[in-house]
């Protein structure tokens, strides 16, 4: 989808109404958000939008784009009231109009030029860098865990390097074996496919401040020995979508140019089984020395982001915050919903900051917070620590109570944990995010860096 900030004819001129009027009443339209109606022989497709607020904009703007989807109309023209919804109009237009057509035979005819009069250029510029991003995160989760494999997801990163300048480093089984990467290693292990760690990093000159940001990268979750049930198994290749939104932050950050030094570590590997698959019973060792009880081969995401963790810690210097973005509990779903991101860290400034992002992004999160009780069920009698709490209720805080075990010292106030077990992946269409993939992450990870490069002027 290409930008002209200029006007022009277009097969459809959309228009943005807060309120219906006598003529477009009698199409049964009245003005509400999400509700469009096209009058092609005029060339005009109204959008509702009841409230004056960035993210109404988004919705209408997708909803809009979304109308016109199998119309095969191919240009669209929009006269902006108010610069200010630049962002808003492109990033709706942009993530709305996303289909996944890999696997089809027939492709759709998208819309390939919208003409903008009164856009902000800029504006118009960032959030299609972000947008791009996303649509780039949504590809590579949506597709199959037989093309996407941690080799596969290890060469699109290389890609990305060679693109956008970035630092590049992947490790392969014997390399973390050298790294004592014992968590991570026996979740891989009954794969027919290698395990890799990957480590992208953008280093402008200007940086402000060092971040790094872990993701979980399972390319398929069968559950491994404690297999998952048929139905809890299907869109398990969405479990790569912390990794996958964390490449699409450093490609989104190193185009905006912002002046933070950037880390992504990676942790892709596919949980199966086979003769040698790790066990329930188990007892790993961890790359800082701890041991950890494996009761449950499906928590198999937190004993990958226990050595990525550590590995981020030990490698990156001066580290100012540390984020891990993963699909880690069911449970997180449970609690918030499918459409809400949740998020756990030690610091209340550290989710001020990220609920300010949220709000930028238009992307919901919720706070769960930690509890000495709850911290006291992953105990194990056998090992250092337990990988699951010993009752069935707060799963996701328990989880990131685990996490916290490989969290140093000095670095416990710069941790944020970001489940996006919810939102990574949804059948159905919602709002601006599609059917699958939504790219969770991209945007709320982007607007938190935005923000910290603005702090220290
Ligand atoms: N990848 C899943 C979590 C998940 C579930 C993500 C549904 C998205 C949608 C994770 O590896 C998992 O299976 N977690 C278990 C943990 C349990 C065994 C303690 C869960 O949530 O049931
Ligand atoms: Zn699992
Ligand atoms: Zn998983």
């Amino acid at each position: 989808m290409e930008f002209i900030l200029e006007s022009n004819e277009a097969d459809i001129h959309i228009i943005f109404q807060n309120k219906s009027d006598e003529f477009l009443e009698k199409f049964g339209f009245e003005a509400k958000l999400e509700q469009t109606c096209l009058l092609p022989e005029k060339g005009l497709l109204y959008t509702g939008l009841e409230d004056d607020d960035e993210e109404s904009v988004k919705l209408a703007a997708a909803a809009a784009i979304k109308a016109l989807r199998g119309k095969k109309i191919t240009s669209v023209a929009i006269d902006l009231s108010e610069k200010k919804y630049s962002k808003a109009v492109v990033e709706g237009l942009m993530l709305g109009a996303y289909s996944f057509e890999k696997y089809k035979n027939e492709k759709s005819t998208p819309v390939e030029t919208v003409y903008l009069t009164g856009a902000d250029a800029d504006a118009v510029a960032q959030a299609q860098i972000v947008s791009v991003a996303t649509n780039y995160t949504r590809d590579i989760i949506n597709t199959t865990p037989d093309d996407a494999t941690p080799a596969v997801i290890a060469s699109l990163a290389t890609e990305l390097a060679n693109s956008n300048n970035l630092g590049c480093v992947v490790l392969d089984t014997e390399q973390m074996e050298e790294e004592k990467m014992g968590s991570m290693l026996a979740v891989g292990r009954a794969s027919a496919h290698e395990s890799k760690l990957i480590h992208l990093s953008y280093t402008p000159e200007n940086a402000k401040q060092t971040v790094a940001i872990i993701g979980k990268g399972l390319t398929y979750d069968s559950g491994g020995l404690s297999l998952k049930p048929g139905d809890f198994m299907t869109t398990m290749k969405s479990d790569k979508s912390g990794g996958c939104a964390a490449m699409g932050i450093i490609k989104a950050v190193s185009e905006l140019k912002l002046p933070v030094e950037l880390h992504v570590v990676v942790g892709a590997v596919e949980n199966m089984i086979g003769g040698n698959a790790y066990k329930p019973d188990d007892v790993l060792r961890a790359k800082n020395g701890k041991t950890i009880e494996v009761k449950n081969t499906d928590a198999e995401g937190r004993l990958v982001l226990a050595d990525c963790l550590c590995y981020a810690q030990e490698k990156i210097e001066n580290l100012d915050s540390i984020l891990d973005m993963a699909t880690l509990t069911g449970a997180c779903a449970v609690g918030v919903g499918e459409y809400t991101t949740g998020l756990m860290a030690h610091s209340k400034k550290m989710i001020k900051k990220m609920n300010k992002a949220s709000q930028k992004s238009g992307e919901q999160v919720a706070y769960l917070p930690f509890n000495r009780f709850l911290k006291k069920l992953i105990k194990s009698e056998v090992a250092d620590v337990c990988h699951i709490a010993s009752s069935r209720y707060g799963g996701a805080i328990t989880a990131a109570h685990f996490l916290d075990e490989f969290i140093e010292e000095k670095n416990k106030d710069k941790w944020v944990h970001i489940d996006i077990a919810g939102p990574a992946f949804v059948e159905r269409e919602w709002g601006y995010n599609p059917f699958g993939a939504s790219g969770a992450g991209v945007r709320l990870g982007v607007e938190y860096l935005r923000q910290i490069c603005k702090k220290k002027d």
